[in-house]
């Protein structure tokens, strides 16, 4: 007998039409398309091409004139600044079709790309609904990241407009945000035409005349602006990831198919239904912010808590549970990181004890593998079923969950179960060949990837051939390495690129060694994710000097860790780094990153047989200890 889980999952595979179509039936269109899965330019798939929609008028006005615009939208939950505000379907209708007016009377139009950098706060969402409710394309940047990576953003968007506000709060600190965009702006060769901002009272930004636009003031003369029907096809959104260099890669995601997957998974895999509470405790920065803070629970007519605090020191580690208890939520979402840390100050999850968390149906944890520890010190204190589930800033959603509204299956720890309808999961060896249940090998998804996956990176169809498509032709690679064992669920092991996971943020160490390197007194480097008991990895940086540098060491660690805080940002966490006479290489002088990274860890490996000079990983193993990694802490 299959399950609801096996049969939706053999249909999307053998019937991917039959499939998404239905689950398209479920979104409005203001025409329906032709064609529900487009193949004619290949590897370049293409969904329901031919229908005409709109995203916002399907997260906001279709709820309204379902009769639900009394029903809460969007709970605001800040605890820096002391503020709960809540808005109905209507309310947040009409401030978007505010907001998408100021963007008109701006000169924006359909296809115009509109960059948001923007803390937690709800005018974050409204910028983002009210691009999408006009056809422009958003691309929102992450607050911890620095004023150069967002220039790189905006050359390469080119947006007409910028939406930030002065500044954000990261615990007890004010975040000024308008010096990084008037820097990033002043680094970058495309000019916005205006930048609206939201001045906070905490604050206040200076604005550049005939330029920067106050966005209260431009609200009270705002005539709203209705909904634009676009192209199924057309972007909704660019939001950028790091890539294997120092220039990030412009996930492009379209309008058709995420809405229909994303209100699709709401129910199949969170088994959220309208009116239910839901929590995804990222940022909007992040793509779990765009898909699950913003748009997703929208779609299905939930209520969305967009939180604007950390796990703990908020004002504490109690503050998950009173958000859940007090917003009654169902079902949350967040990154292991956030456990460990509140696991690290409340071990015994005293300060659960004194809320009421009856509500709480499920914990969604994604960003990074859940390790088991923090899987049972959750199942234990919650009581409710911890759900690991895998994907990607591509993705969009998740690859592999427990559809938690399909069929429960067991939990196994170190797996985010099985591969989620939609993902025909394979893993191969470096021939493209299929890999026996158990063994590991690449992680690969036989196209075409479902709706609500990237369709292409913005303006750049050769690189996201390049990235994804070209290694292991037919797949998507996803560049994680795992296995699938006898019974189906998948286990993601590591990447195969140089991405590391810093509290579930995602870092490219070759844009740090990019960064490293242009110090002038730096020969070569290299930077590894070493293990953190709190952010599961950390970049650490190994510096070579140029011969005759007599600067002392301790100052150019200094140097090279502002460099990367300058220029990539705090978000890189990187704070430790080394000066070492040299690093241990193949004999081809390849820098044998795996097997330093395994001393760092403390873990058995095996000196490699091409390795040029094998003192060179005892001296690393020396200089590791003295910054108490390769196991010093534990002696
Ligand atoms: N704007 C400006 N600065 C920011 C920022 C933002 N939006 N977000 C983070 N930063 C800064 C922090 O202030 C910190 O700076 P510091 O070096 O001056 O202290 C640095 O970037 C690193 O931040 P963070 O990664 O948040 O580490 P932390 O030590 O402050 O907190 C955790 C650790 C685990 C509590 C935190 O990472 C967390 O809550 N993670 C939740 C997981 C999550 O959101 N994942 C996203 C994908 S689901
Ligand atoms: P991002 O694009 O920032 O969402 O990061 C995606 C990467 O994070 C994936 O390719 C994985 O390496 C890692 N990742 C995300 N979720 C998980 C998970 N549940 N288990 C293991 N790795 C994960």
């Amino acid at each position: 007998m299959t399950n609801p889980y096996e049969a939706a999952f053999e249909q999307s595979i053998h019937d991917p039409e039959g499939f998404w179509a239905k689950a398209a039936e479920d979104c409005h269109w203001y025409k329906r398309w032709d064609k529900v899965l487009d193949d004619s330019n290949k590897p370049f798939y293409r969904w329901f091409t031919g229908g005409r929609i709109n995203t916002c008028y399907n997260a906001l006005d279709y709820h309204i004139d379902q009769g639900r615009g009394e029903n809460l939208a969007l709970i605001y939950d800040s605890p820096v600044t002391d503020t709960i505000r809540k808005y109905t379907y209507t309310a947040l209708r009409d401030e978007v079709a505010g907001f998408a007016g100021v963007l008109r009377a701006h000169g924006v139009e359909k296809g115009d790309r509109v960059l948001i950098y923007m803390p937690m706060i709800p005018e974050a969402a409204v910028a983002m609904l009210a691009c999408a409710r006009i056809g422009a394309i958003h691309s929102v940047v992450f607050g911890g990241f620095a004023a150069m990576e967002l220039a790189t953003r905006i050359n390469d968007a080119k947006p007409r407009v910028i939406v930030s506000a002065s500044c954000g709060i990261e615990v007890k600190k004010v975040i000024p945000y308008k010096p990084l965009l008037d820097s990033a702006i002043s680094m970058s060769a495309s000019k916005p035409e205006k930048c609206i901002i939201f001045q906070r009272s905490m604050e206040k930004a200076s604005m550049a005349t005939g330029r920067d636009i106050d966005w209260s003031e431009a609200m009270t003369t705002a005539s709203p602006a209705d909904c634009v029907p676009v192209a199924a096809t057309d972007p909704l959104y660019i939001l950028y990831t790091s890539g294997t260099t120092g220039q990030p890669k412009g996930v492009v995601r379209d309008n058709g198919g995420h809405v229909v997957a994303l209100k699709w998974s709401m129910k199949n895999i969170y088994d959220m239904d309208i009116g239910d509470v839901f929590w995804a405790a990222s940022d909007v920065g992040w793509v779990v912010g765009h898909s699950y803070i913003v748009y997703a629970p929208l779609f299905k007519g939930c209520t969305t808590v967009l939180f604007e605090g950390k796990p703990v020191g908020t004002p504490d580690a109690g503050v998950f549970w009173r958000v859940i208890s007090e917003h009654k939520v169902k079902a949350m979402f967040t990154a292991p990181t956030a456990f460990r840390a509140i696991k690290r100050e409340d071990p015994k999850a005293e300060r659960m004890k004194q809320h009421d968390l009856s509500h709480f149906k499920t914990l969604f944890l994604a960003g990074e593998r859940t390790d088991p520890n923090t899987l049972h010190w959750a199942e234990d204190a919650l009581n409710v079923p911890v759900i690991d589930h895998w994907w990607q800033t591509e993705t969009g959603w998740a690859i592999c969950a427990n559809c938690m509204g399909l069929h429960a299956f067991p939990v196994k720890e170190g797996s985010p179960t099985k591969p989620a309808p939609g993902w025909n999961l394979q893993v191969v060896d470096i021939s493209n060949r299929q890999m026996a249940a158990g063994e590991i090998g690449a992680l690969v998804v036989k196209l075409p990837l479902p709706p609500g996956a990237l369709p292409t990176l913005w303006q750049n169809d050769d690189r996201y051939v390049e990235s994804y498509l070209k290694e292991f032709p037919g797949y998507y690679k996803t560049a994680d390495a795992g296995f699938i064992d006898s019974d189906g669920y998948a286990f993601v092991m590591s990447r195969t690129d140089d991405i590391i996971n810093v509290a579930g943020h995602r870092l490219s160490t070759g844009a740090m060694e990019e960064v490293l390197s242009d110090h002038p007194d730096v020969a070569e480097c290299a930077v590894l994710g070493v293990d953190d008991d709190l952010k599961g990895q950390v970049p650490v940086g190994f510096m070579v000097l140029k011969a005759g540098v007599s600067k002392p060491d301790e100052e150019i660690v200094k140097e090279a860790i502002r460099m990367i805080r300058d220029r990539i940002g705090p978000v890189a966490a990187f704070k430790t780094a080394l000066v070492v006479k040299r690093l241990p290489k193949t004999r081809s002088g390849k820098i044998l990153r795996g097997t330093i990274q395994k001393i760092a860890d403390n873990k058995e490996y095996k000196v490699p047989a091409t390795i040029d000079d094998p003192t060179t990983l005892d001296e690393m193993e020396a200089a590791l200890k003295d910054i108490g990694y390769a196991g010093a802490r534990k002696t």
